[in-house]
């Protein structure tokens, strides 16, 4: 039997490609691994109504974790007229399968590293080494949403917040609320991943992410909790920034910055902030991690526009491999396919149409297959 049972979901669009080429790594690195892939996505919704069916809830429960390609999602009303007409006017919604998988296995540590390859022509300035840690099932993430206001609702928020009183003259129907919920826990959980991700890499600070100074009650948990578990960090300065401020930061000075921790949505927009700083979406890998499972994908959707033509650059899904790879602890694998990722974008032969070359997703695979 093979040491580890990991899922393959390769979903939509340029998700089977970027699949293709993990695997074309993967053979050749000799992971002592089984794949079992399973379905996902749009086709899966189309014919069946659920682009998350359960047959791939249960092969999950059973697998060591998931290497994820992509999915397409389309606004409701398009993803039901998309449904075969035996399914139509059912009720059927569409969820995005991606959301409810980091619910349904409690994904809660999401993790991003943004890293500049030496020689990548995409790179905004050479040596920038971001890892963001963000916070992946509360927050304004967390569903809980009302449109138009419950009665109930409406009433407990007046009888309980004095500035909810300025909106008494907006209807139920002219009014929409998203909560932003956040706990103790998962504020813990994930400034807990951050630091001790930092020790272990023994990475230079920790930067807090939030809004404290308006958005007080949520942002300030999460600065509170940092602030008491800095203290069992003593090694590792805990810096903090407001979320808008960073943008700035990042792009005017990213060599300061190091390891990067912040709650859901604040967390999916630095993160695609510091991605871009190293290459984009081309680039940009992903771990969502929790107890039981962990489930890794490239950042990047399906790309409808280029499906079916392997043109896309593989090296976010290879660098997710990597993410893999170390979650696996399988350390000299993953420097080997680190140490090949780095010489094929240093020696800029291979590159995809992002780079300005003209290799197609396999061929790019294949040279990092070469050296790994
Ligand atoms: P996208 O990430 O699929 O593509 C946007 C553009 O980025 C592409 O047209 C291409 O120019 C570039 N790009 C993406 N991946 C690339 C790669 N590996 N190499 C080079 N260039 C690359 O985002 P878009 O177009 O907004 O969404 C397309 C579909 O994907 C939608 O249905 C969306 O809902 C879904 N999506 C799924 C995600 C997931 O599976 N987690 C994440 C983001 C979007
Ligand atoms: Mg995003």
């Amino acid at each position: 039997m093979a040491k580890y049972r990991i899922a393959c979901l390769p979903g939509d669009g340029i998700g089977k490609e970027v699949m293709e080429a993990a695997m074309i790594v993967l053979e050749k690195l000799k992971l002592d691994a089984e794949y079992i892939y399973g379905d996902v996505g749009w086709e899966f919704w189309c014919k069946e109504g659920d682009a998350l069916p359960q047959r791939t809830i249960d092969l999950l429960k059973n697998c060591t974790c998931c290497l994820f390609g992509a999915i397409t999602s389309k606004p409701k009303e398009e993803a039901e007229a998309e449904l075969i007409p035996e399914l139509q006017g059912k009720g059927l919604t569409y969820r995005s399968p991606i959301v409810r998988l980091r619910q349904l296995f409690n994904l809660h540590t999401n993790m991003r590293p943004c890293k500049a390859y030496p020689g990548n022509p995409l790179n905004y300035k050479e040596g920038i080494d971001i890892v963001v840690f963000r916070e992946n099932t509360e927050d304004l993430y967390a569903g809980v949403e009302f449109h138009p206001i419950p009665e109930a609702v409406r009433n407990a928020l007046r009888e309980n917040s004095q500035p909810f009183r300025k909106f008494d003259d907006v209807s139920n129907d002219d009014m929409a609320i998203s909560c932003r919920i956040i706990t103790k826990t998962g504020c813990q959980r994930i400034l807990r991943s951050a630091f001790e991700y930092a020790k272990k890499h023994k990475r230079r600070s920790v930067t807090v992410v939030e809004k404290p100074n308006v958005i007080r009650e949520t942002s300030g948990m999460m600065i509170r909790e940092a602030r008491k578990i800095a203290k069992e960090y003593p090694d590792i300065p805990l810096y903090e920034a407001n979320v808008d401020a960073m943008c700035m930061w990042l792009l005017k000075n990213p060599l300061d910055y190091d390891v990067l921790v912040t709650s859901n949505m604040f967390g999916d927009i630095i993160s695609d902030l510091a991605a871009q700083l190293v290459g984009g979406l081309g680039f940009a890998s992903s771990a969502n991690i929790g107890d039981n499972l962990a489930l890794f994908e490239p950042t990047h959707g399906s790309a409808p526009k280029y499906a079916g033509q392997y043109k896309v650059n593989p090296m976010a899904m290879l660098l997710t491999v990597k993410l893999m790879l170390d979650w696996l602890e399988e350390n000299e694998l993953a420097t080997r396919l680190e140490n090949a990722i780095t010489q094929v974008v240093r020696e800029g032969k291979v590159r995809t149409y992002d780079m300005g070359g003209e290799s197609t997703t396999l061929e790019v695979a294949e040279e990092v297959a070469k050296y790994a």
